[in-house]
């Protein structure tokens, strides 16, 4: 025994050493030369107990007696070990007979492993004759299992012997044909981090010996993990109650639980927790009442320990963490951050995400052993935006960046999304500004977020390099939605080919833009770009590029409706005219034929041949009734002239306005 074997255990195994001797005495002995009997006891055939001891080697009883048979003792293997005493008396066949040697034989060694230089006591004599008490102490401190041996003594003129067994109950656990368990054993030598991470598992093979006909249950066996000494137990091995003990079936343990012996008792595994190591020795304690000795049970335990050369990685376990977009607090769970396993404790973690980095508040988190909470307090972010963190550990000496177990941190930020604000882009130097227009259908104004912004954005950057710095937003239209995202181009060439990259990415058949998106490939569409005026103000040239959609109130609509406008105002002059005209005509009937009819400029006319629009009808030069047909429009415009049609002056229906007035002009021409 050493001096760092803790009290109570070392109580135990001297309980269990006197048990053993009881248990001989008590069941064996006591039988008083019965033959073979229950658990605990042995076969006894020969001569009855004498009061005084036979010639040779004998035994003695509780009361007693002698007797010279073989008997068999039972002693359990306690933390691995186990002492107990052969002792018998020795009587010569005369007087004058010299002991030579006494010694203990045939035993196997890897049960008893050691025997004691015996203690020769005369304790009285048989008629002259000297008898001898030899005690041997037998140190088992191997496997378990069943040995025989025998007991000689050599004298001058004989040779003397008698027979013994023992049965040594337990288990024992054995790696590279090395027991490993027991208090007194190297234990298991684990890998550094390194060696774990690649194989976590280790098997070890299982001899067990239970006592009589007990068919050995390992399920029952209790496992329980205790720290070494002035160590700490750094969870390196997960274990929950609700683990089944015989739970290493088919060469696998089952999540969560690092530890099982296989069904049939063959084999015992232990895995560690991945990176949970690189510091002292934990133990692993076991029970098993299986294997019970006059009310003792069998116990052992098993060493763990790691190579301990190179220190862990500190350790965050991956997590979804919300925070709402005013900002919260983040906790993480993480360990390997206090020494051991450290060479120091940590002195901050930080955890950065979104471009900014926030330290631990150490007064908040849980920096106990053996695992730390982190608490960080956060500005929140972008809401419906999720970002991977980064996490740190500054370390006196060194910071490290954590590894991530299980997937990183993300922080996920909720609260009332965002809309993007407009961003103007400033001029730079020998760069013109370029407003590209999306559309994205699966939003409108409201919905289309900050967070559905930087996916946009995130495909301009896919698609044609550059950064957040790099792009603007002039403002997000109505029409599903479509943000009028604001970039740089070298020149007009420069720019064409952007166009025609963006054009191209964005097709439904390429998709590229919209993964970069994280889009459906049918839900986003290029629909048209053009240069931004140098006061950044407006149109200043169009790339030509434009892909008309219904839906989209684009840049071509609004000309269309400055165009519209002005022909308005057209109109209006040329209703003044008319009025002015139909006064003359009121006056002079038969001037009509030579000025077109309602006031329509003739074709030298001025108006007409600028004409930059068409007439109330749709008709403008080029597209002129012949002199027959304005014969007979002449004759129907008189019919009309009673409810003349009143001129539009809403800009919204000037479109409808116009296409109903050609459809009239072509059905006047059929
Ligand atoms: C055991 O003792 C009996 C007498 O009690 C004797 O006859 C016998 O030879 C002894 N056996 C041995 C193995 O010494
Ligand atoms: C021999 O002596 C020991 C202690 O001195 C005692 O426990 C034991 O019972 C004795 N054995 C015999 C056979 O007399
Ligand atoms: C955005 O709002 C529109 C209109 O309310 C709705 O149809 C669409 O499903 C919303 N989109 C998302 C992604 O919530």
């Amino acid at each position: 025994m050493t001096g760092g074997r803790s009290a109570g255990w070392g109580a135990k195994r001297w309980v269990a050493g006197v048990s053993a001797v009881l248990a001989v005495a008590v069941a064996a002995w006591s039988a008083g030369g019965a033959s073979a009997q229950e658990a605990g006891v042995t076969e006894i055939a020969g001569p009855p107990p004498t009061k005084q001891p036979p010639v040779g080697c004998s035994y003695r009883n509780d009361d007693g007696l002698h007797i010279n048979t073989s008997v068999s003792k039972q002693v359990l293997l306690m933390y691995g070990s186990a002492t107990d005493t052969i002792s018998f008396s020795f009587r010569p066949s005369t007087k004058t007979e010299e002991i030579e040697s006494v010694s203990i034989k045939g035993y196997k060694r890897a049960i008893i492993t050691s025997v004691s230089e015996p203690e020769q006591t005369v304790v009285g004599n048989v008629g002259g004759v000297p008898v001898t008490n030899m005690t041997f102490t037998i140190g088992f401190d191997g496997t378990v299992g069943d040995t025989g041996y025998e007991v000689e003594v050599v004298t001058d003129a004989d040779t003397y012997t008698m027979e013994g067994a023992y049965e040594v109950g337990g288990f024992v656990l054995v790696l590279d044909e090395k027991i490993v368990s027991g208090e007194e054993k190297d234990g298991l030598q684990l890998g550094d981090v390194v060696a774990l991470v690649k194989k976590s598992l280790t098997e070890c093979s299982m001899k067990w010996k239970t006592f009589g006909s007990v068919t050995p249950d390992v399920g029952a066996i209790q496992i329980s993990f205790k720290e070494q000494e002035g160590s700490t137990f750094l969870k390196e091995v997960e274990y929950e109650d609700t683990c089944e003990v015989d739970g290493y079936v088919d060469n696998k343990l089952a999540p969560g639980c690092g530890v099982g012996f296989s069904p049939g008792g063959n084999a015992f595994a232990i895995k560690t927790s991945p990176y949970r190591c690189g510091y002292g020795q934990f133990f692993i304690h076991f029970t098993w009442p299986s294997v019970e000795l006059n009310g003792e049970v069998f116990e052992t335990v098993l060493i763990v320990k790691f190579d301990k050369s190179s220190p862990p990685p500190c350790v965050a376990l991956g997590d979804t963490v919300e925070v709402d977009s005013s900002g919260g607090v983040v906790a993480v769970d993480m360990f390997n951050l206090l020494n051991p396993p450290q060479p120091s404790d940590v002195e901050k973690v930080i955890l950065s995400y979104d471009g900014k980095s926030f330290d631990s508040n150490n007064g908040k988190s849980t920096l106990e052993q053996p695992d730390q909470k982190m608490v960080f307090e956060v500005s929140g972010g972008t809401s419906g935006e999720k970002y991977d963190a980064t996490i740190e550990c500054a370390f006196e000496d060194r910071t490290i960046e954590a590894t991530y177990l299980g997937g990183k941190v993300v922080i996920d930020v909720t609260g009332e999304a965002g809309l993007p604000e407009r961003k103007d882009l400033p001029e730079r130097d020998g760069k013109i500004r370029v407003a590209v227009l999306i559309e994205f259908d699966r939003y409108d104004p409201t919905n289309y977020t900050v967070a559905v912004h930087n996916k946009c954005l995130a495909g301009f950057f896919e698609m044609l390099g550059g950064d957040a710095d790099d792009y603007g937003l002039e403002t997000v239209r109505q029409g599903s939605a479509i943000p009028v995202v604001l970039m740089y181009a070298d020149d007009q060439e420069d720019y064409d080919a952007k166009v025609e990259t963006l054009k191209a990415d964005l097709a439904e058949e390429s998709c590229k833009g919209q993964q970069a998106m994280d889009e459906p490939c049918d839900k986003v569409r290029f629909l048209e770009s053009y240069i931004v005026a140098s006061d950044g103000s407006g149109v200043s040239g169009d790339s030509g590029a434009a892909v008309a959609s219904a839906s989209g109130l684009a840049t071509w609509s609004i000309a269309l409706i400055a165009v519209l406008g002005a022909l308005i105002v057209m109109l209006l002059i040329a209703l003044a005219l008319w009025a002015v005209y139909r006064r003359s005509a009121e006056q002079t009937e038969s001037d009509y034929s030579t000025s077109g009819p309602l006031g329509v400029p003739d074709p030298d006319d001025l108006l007409y041949n600028e004409s930059v629009v068409r007439d109330v009808y749709g008709r403008s030069n080029g597209a002129g009734p012949t002199p027959e047909t304005a014969a007979a429009r002449a004759r129907e415009a008189e019919l009309r002239e009673e409810f003349p049609r009143p001129p539009s002056t809403s800009a919204a229906s000037g479109r409808a306005e116009t296409d109903d007035a050609s459809s009239t002009y072509s059905g006047l021409m059929g």
